[in-house]
This record gives structure tokens, sequence and C-alpha cells, in this order.
């Protein structure tokens, strides 16, 4: 089967049912997504299918047969932070960075959607997304920036971007 990661198409050799999580990890090492709960419960597996957010631990691959999957590595660089990077950055709204590549992809799903700078909003598109760190005040800050379009200096808050998944690394 075939799938298109981050605008490059791919060969799939695992099993159908192997998850999509899974093979996005072990069989194309495309490590963003991060297995926590496994079951549904966390987010910290969310990627875009076709542009909705899925659960990549609860889905078996194939059932994506040519579906078009994007991850935090398809939307910007350590050195080339797309907007919504940018704002977590600014914001501080990451720290381990085990949550952060779901709540990125929940959050770029929402804008492209439409989403304002509500918070009420916000915290809809990110409900069930489990952080254990920032409390979650942050994210939503975040969020509503990159919503509203707000542009920002990084040159005194990108310190942090090396230690955690905003550039889709570890
Ligand atoms: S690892 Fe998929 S929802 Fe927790
Ligand atoms: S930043 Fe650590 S779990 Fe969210």
């Amino acid at each position: 089967m075939n799938l298109t990661v981050n605008g490059v198409s791919r060969e799939v050799g695992s099993a159908p049912l192997t998850t999509l999580l899974d093979v996005l990890r072990e069989e194309l090492g495309v490590t963003s997504a991060k297995a926590g709960c496994e079951q549904g419960g966390c987010g910290s597996c969310t990627v875009l299918v076709d542009g909705e957010p899925q659960r990549a631990c609860l889905t078996a691959v194939g059932a994506f047969d040519g579906a078009e999957v994007t991850t935090v590595e398809g939307i910007g660089t350590a050195d080339a932070l797309s907007p919504i990077q940018q704002a977590f950055t600014h914001h501080y709204a990451a720290q381990c960075g085990f949550c952060t590549g779901g709540m990125l992809m929940a959050a770029v799903a929402y804008i492209e959607r439409g989403g304002t700078d509500d918070r009420e909003a916000i915290q809809e598109a990110l409900a069930g997304h489990v952080c254990r760190c920032t409390g979650y005040v942050k994210i939503i800050d975040a969020v509503a920036a990159a919503a509203r379009g707000d542009s920002f200096d990084l040159s005194t808050t990108a310190s942090s971007a090396g230690m955690t998944n905003l550039g889709g690394v570890s």
C-alpha cells in the first residue's frame, strides 16, 4: 500500500492491521507523533489524515491506502518554524514536548477550519489532548495567537525550541 506522508509518496510494507502510529514511527522513521496511552485517550499520536485529525494509535494503516498524512515534520522545521510552531515557542506552550506534536496538529486543523482566538472553541478543539506539563493556559494562548495571525520576535523566546518537539525531532 501507499501513503503520501508530508507530501512524499511512501510505500508501506507493514501488515494492514499495523497501527498508523507504528508505521510512521517504526517503518517510516517519522517520530513526531508519540506513543502515549496507545488507547485513544491522550492525543499525543494525533496526525492529519486527508486534513482531519486522527488518533494514529487507534487506526489500522490498511484503512488509509492512498491517504495523505501530515505530521509536525510536514508543517515546519527547526530552522523554519510554521506560524503555529512560532506561537508555541513564543508563548512557551511546550515543556517536555511529548504532547506537542498532537497539540500542534489539532491546532493546525482547527485554524485551517477557520478557527478563531475564542478560548472555549480552542479548548473544544483540543479536547482529549493531555498535557502533563503546561497547565494548558499557554497552549491555548499560543493557538489563539496563531488563529489571530500574530507575528513574533523569537530572538528572545526561541531558546527552548531545540529541546522540544516543535521541530518534529526526537
Ligand atoms: S497514544 Fe494515541 S491517543 Fe494516546
Ligand atoms: S509539554 Fe510535557 S506533556 Fe505537554
